[in-house]
């Protein structure tokens, strides 16, 4: 009887120490749930201009998220959003994303955009865009844009150009190089590879 009931004392002493005492804090994977409706289940978006976050860049991810938070990068529901994290929660989402494989459906992609996309994307975006965008070096917080939904390149594309959405110097020159026509190019080409 004495064991049992310290033992039951011992519980509720550790119940009110931490209110995630019996089911510990909400995994990273819990805590994406909160994202699927929009963002697809386990980040890979329906589209059309929703972006996967599967498989992206974790720094790239935390460093947007943060952005977003502080409303340095402008968004329509993100900043809100973002709002109601905590920085390890971020953290802990980014290396769940950044885990899981980014499934493509269709897109309604120009072939002959492609083709001239690649060769612009070679020689003004793959210094830090590399191995085709399926993965990122040089400036910290560069993006995976291998298989990006079109249409949200395409509006990150309208908003770098217009001044809307900040850069860092090196890309802004890159970007400056490119008429909006042959960014759409190298929309296209990013969002056709797989
Ligand atoms: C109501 C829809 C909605 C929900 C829910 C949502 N997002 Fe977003 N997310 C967006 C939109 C729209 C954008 C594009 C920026 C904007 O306009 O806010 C975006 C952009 C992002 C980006 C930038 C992606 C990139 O490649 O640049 C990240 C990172 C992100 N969301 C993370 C999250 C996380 C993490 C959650 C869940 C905690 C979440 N989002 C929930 C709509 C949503
Ligand atoms: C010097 C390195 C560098 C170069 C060169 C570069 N980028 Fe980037 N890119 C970045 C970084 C860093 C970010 C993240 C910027 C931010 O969030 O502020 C980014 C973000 C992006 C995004 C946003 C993706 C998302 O998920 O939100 C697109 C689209 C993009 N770059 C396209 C291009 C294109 C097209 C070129 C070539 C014309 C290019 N970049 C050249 C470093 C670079």
């Amino acid at each position: 009887m004495i064991r049992k009931l310290s033992l039951r004392m011992l519980c509720l002493l550790t119940l009110s120490a931490s209110p995630w005492a019996l089911a510990g804090p909400p995994s990273a994977e819990m805590l994406s749930y909160a994202c699927a409706g929009c963002h697809g289940n386990d980040g890979s978006s329906v589209g059309p201009s929703m972006p996967s976050l599967a498989g992206q860049q974790k720094d790239a991810f935390v460093i947007a998220m943060k952005e977003f938070k502080s409303g340095e990068r402008p968004s329509t529901v993100m900043g809100r959003l973002a709002k109601g994290y905590t920085d390890p929660e971020i953290e802990a989402m980014a290396g769940f994303f950044a885990k899981q494989k980014r499934f493509l459906t269709g897109q309604n992609i120009q072939a002959e955009k492609v083709t001239r996309g690649a060769a612009l994307a070679e020689k003004n975006c793959s210094k830090c865009h590399t191995e085709e965008g399926r993965t990122a070096k040089e400036e910290a917080g560069t993006p995976i844009l291998a298989g990006q939904w079109l249409k949200y390149l395409q509006f990150q594309s309208e908003d770098y150009k217009s001044g809307g959405r900040k850069m860092t110097k090196n890309m802004g020159n890159r970007v400056k190089l490119l008429s909006a026509e042959e960014m759409d190019d190298v929309a296209h080409f990013y969002a056709s590879v797989k």
